[in-house]
C-alpha cells in the first residue's frame, strides 16, 4: 500500500477552508494539515500553531511533518519568500517565489510588468511626494494606490482634488502603511470580473470566472472590504471568452516572468474591468481570491490535489484539464459588527449545527472559546455560506436561507449578492 500524501495548507480563512474541502475530495485521499487554520478547518485537517507570516516556522513545520506539498493561501508568506524557503528544503510548494509574488506586493512592479508584457491596463504613473501626485492627475475621479501590501485598504478612488490630496498625504506623509510610493491611475468604468488561472511556470490554465462584491453595503455603497460575497460562473463570460481573456491577461505575464528567470507557479488572479474598450487589468493577486475561491472550488470536477501538485512542477500542467460542473455557486459572507473599520470579536455564533448538509459553510474569522467550547467571532469576515444549484436564483435562495439561520450579535450580510446574475 502506498502512503497517503501529506499536504500542508497555509492560512486561516474561508479560502483555506475551501481549499481543504477541495483537497478532501481528491482521489489520493491526502492527509491534511493546516497552519494555523481555524475551528471549521479542524474538522478536515490537523492544525499546526504557526502564524501565516512566520516563514521560517512554516517551512520548518512542513519539513518536520515530511509534507509532500505545501499550498500557500495568503499573500503575506508568498511575498515573504515561503515558496523559496520550501524550495531550498526540497519541498514542493503551490505558490510563487518572492520575486514573482511582487506582482501583488508592489503595484508599481505590476504596472511595469503589464506594460512590458503588453497587457491592457489603466494609464498610470508612480510618484513619491504629494505635489508630484497632484501634478500627475489628469481628471477626476482618479485612483490612488499605495505601492505595497495594505490588506485591501491601499486603494482610494478620489472624486476631487481635496480627496486626492488627503489620500496622498495619508499614504506619503502620515505613512499609514509604512514607507512607499503611490501609483496614480486613470479610473476605469465597467463591470468587474475575477479570473484566476493555475500556472506551472509556463502556461496559465484559467479557472471558472467569478464576481466579487467589494463594498460593505448593498448597492456597492460604503467602504471597500476583502469581499462580501461572490458567485460563479458569470453570465456572458463562457469558456471561449474566458480563454480569450486568459490569452490577453494571464499568458503574457507567465511568458514574461519565465523569460526573466522568475517563473510563476500557483494562482495568478487577475482583477479585471470589462470596459467599453475591452478587458483591462485592475490588479494581479498571486493567490486564490477570497471569497471567489469559496464559489469556484465547489464547482471543480477535476482532482484538486493532482492540479495543485502539477502546478508546482515546471511545465507540470501539460495536458491537464480543468473541468467545472454546470451548477451555479453563490457565496455569502457573514461579517462581524464594526467590519471593516473595527471588527468586534467574541460574539457567540448560533445555528451552525442546523445548516442543511448540502450547504458549504466555511469558517473565516472564528475561534473556539476556551471556557465552554462555543464558536465565537474572531475577525472581520466570520463565515461564508455557499449554495450550489442549477440556476443562479436557486443558488441565491439556498445561500440566503442558510445564512439567515446562522446568527451572532451585529452580524452584517449584504442582501444583493448575485442579483446581477439572477437579473440577466
Ligand atoms: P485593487 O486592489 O487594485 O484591485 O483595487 C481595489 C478595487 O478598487 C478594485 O476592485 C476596483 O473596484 C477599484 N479599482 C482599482 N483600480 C481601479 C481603476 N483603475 N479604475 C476603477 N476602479 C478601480
Ligand atoms: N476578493 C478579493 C481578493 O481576494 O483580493
Amino acid at each position: 500500500m502506498t502512503a497517503r500524501p501529506r499536504i500542508l495548507v497555509v492560512g486561516a480563512g474561508g479560502r483555506e477552508h475551501a481549499l481543504v474541502r477541495a483537497l478532501q475530495r481528491s482521489a489520493s485521499e491526502p492527509e491534511l494539515l493546516c497552519a494555523p487554520g481555524n475551528p471549521g478547518i479542524a474538522a478536515g485537517a490537523r492544525l499546526l500553531p504557526v502564524a501565516v507570516d512566520d516563514v521560517a516556522g512554516l517551512a520548518g513545520a512542513a519539513q518536520d511533518a515530511a509534507c509532500d506539498l505545501v499550498v500557500i493561501g495568503p499573500e503575506a508568506p508568498l511575498v515573504g519568500g515561503l515558496a523559496d524557503e520550501l524550495a531550498a528544503r526540497g519541498i514542493a510548494a503551490f505558490g510563487p517565489s518572492a520575486a514573482a509574488a511582487r506582482l501583488e506586493g508592489s503595484k508599481a512592479f505590476a504596472k511595469e510588468v503589464m506594460e512590458a508584457a503588453g497587457v491592457p491596463t489603466a494609464r498610470w504613473s508612480v510618484v513619491d511626494d504629494v505635489d508630484a501626485g497632484m501634478a500627475a492627475i489628469e481628471r477626476y475621479p482618479v485612483v490612488l494606490k499605495f505601492d505595497g501590501l495594505a490588506a485591501g485598504k491601499g486603494v482610494v478612488i478620489a472624486a476631487d482634488a481635496r480627496q486626492a490630496r488627503a489620500a496622498l498625504e495619508e499614504f506619503l506623509v502620515a505613512r499609514r502603511f509604512g514607507a512607499g510610493r503611490v501609483v496614480v491611475e486613470e479610473c476605469l468604468e465597467g463591470e468587474e470580473l475575477s479570473l484566476l488561472a493555475l500556472c506551472d511556470g509556463e502556461r496559465a490554465l484559467p479557472m471558472a470566472p467569478a464576481q466579487d462584491y467589494k463594498r460593505i453595503f448593498d448597492g456597492d455603497e460604503g467602504p471597500n472590504t476583502g469581499g462580501m460575497g461572490s458567485y460563479s460562473p458569470v453570465p456572458g463570460i463562457g469558456p471561449e471568452r474566458v480563454a480569450q481573456i486568459a490569452a490577453l491577461v494571464h499568458q503574457p505575464i507567465v511568458d514574461l516572468l519565465a523569460a526573466r528567470g522568475t517563473p510563476f507557479h500557483g494562482v495568478l488572479y487577475a482583477g479585471i474591468m470589462l470596459t467599453a474598450d475591452g478587458p483591462k487589468v485592475l490588479e494581479y493577486n498571486v493567490r486564490f481570491g477570497d471569497p471567489e475561491t469559496q464559489a469556484v472550488l465547489p464547482r471543480l470536477r477535476s482532482d484538486a490535489h493532482e492540479l495543485l501538485a502539477a502546478a508546482a512542477r515546471p511545465g507540470g500542467l501539460a495536458g491537464a484539464r480543468l473541468d467545472f460542473g454546470d451548477d451555479w455557486a453563490v457565496t455569502l459572507v457573514l461579517a462581524s459588527a464594526g467590519y471593516p473599520e473595527a471588527p468586534r470579536t467574541g460574539d457567540v455564533i448560533a445555528g451552525l449545527d442546523e445548516v442543511d448538509a448540502a450547504i458549504e459553510v466555511t469558517h473565516a474569522g472564528t475561534a473556539r472559546r476556551d471556557e465552554d467550547g462555543a464558536i465565537v467571532t474572531a475577525g472581520g469576515r466570520v463565515l461564508n455560506v455557499t449554495a450550489l444549484a442549477a440556476t443562479p436564483a436557486l443558488a441565491r435562495d439556498g445561500a440566503y436561507a442558510a445564512a439567515r439561520g446562522i446568527s451572532f450579535a451585529g452580524s452584517q450580510l449584504r442582501s444583493d449578492i448575485a442579483l446581477r446574475a439572477v437579473d440577466r
